[in-house]
């Protein structure tokens, strides 16, 4: 029997394979948004997203790997209001009253042959057991109020919940 291996993004074995080339198609394919203008809007997304959580927070990125193929991953982010972030993503201004209680937040995506195995579930105990070792005392996660992942959150301890402009805000204390 295969063994799945939770990976850190900085460990030497993401540069082998074409495990980052994976991890990319997995954000792509999860994502709601599919068409862009040109090259440079998907780009922009892609950083946005993705791209800046790699770049800034590598240490809090980790993905979940089978036989050379990758599950899904989650990217951590351990303070929300870095300032660079809020430009690229000003939306997260309106939720500042809640950041003193879960000041971390996190993107989780699995391949969609890898759902509903529990990939998931791990990704996110590894997120919330490496805030909790950093003394982090909250996360949250934004998604759509009528999204199917807010049951996920929900059963892994998000009980916190507040929707406001069309966006729902679920955290979890850690
Ligand atoms: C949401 C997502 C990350 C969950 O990961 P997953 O591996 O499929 O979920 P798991 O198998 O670990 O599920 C953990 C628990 O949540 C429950 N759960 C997961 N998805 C659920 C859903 N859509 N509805 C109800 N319960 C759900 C599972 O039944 C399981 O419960 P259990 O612990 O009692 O068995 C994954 O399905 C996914 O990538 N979805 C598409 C992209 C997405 O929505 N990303 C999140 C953006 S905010």
């Amino acid at each position: 029997m295969s063994e799945t291996l939770i990976i850190n993004f900085k460990h030497p074995l993401i540069q082998q394979a074409d495990f980052l080339e994976q991890v990319r198609g997995i954000f792509f394919e999860s994502s709601s948004k599919k068409d862009f203008k040109n090259l440079q809007e998907k780009n922009e997304f892609e950083w946005k997203y993705f791209g800046f959580y790699l770049g800034h927070y590598p240490e809090y990125a980790w993905v979940a790997i089978e036989n050379d193929k990758v599950l899904g991953y989650v990217l951590g982010m351990p303070w929300t209001q870095d300032p660079t972030l809020y430009e690229i993503q000003p939306h997260l201004k309106a939720f500042e009253n809640f950041y003193p209680e879960f000041p971390a937040h996190l993107h989780i995506n699995c391949h969609s042959q890898s759902r509903g195995k529990g990939i998931g579930k791990i990704l996110v105990q590894k997120c919330l057991g490496q805030m909790s070792a950093n003394n982090i005392c909250g996360l949250h996660i934004m998604t759509g109020p009528a999204s199917e992942n807010r049951l996920f959150y929900q059963k892994l301890g998000f009980n916190f919940v507040k929707e406001l402009n069309s966006i729902l805000f679920m955290g979890i204390r850690i």
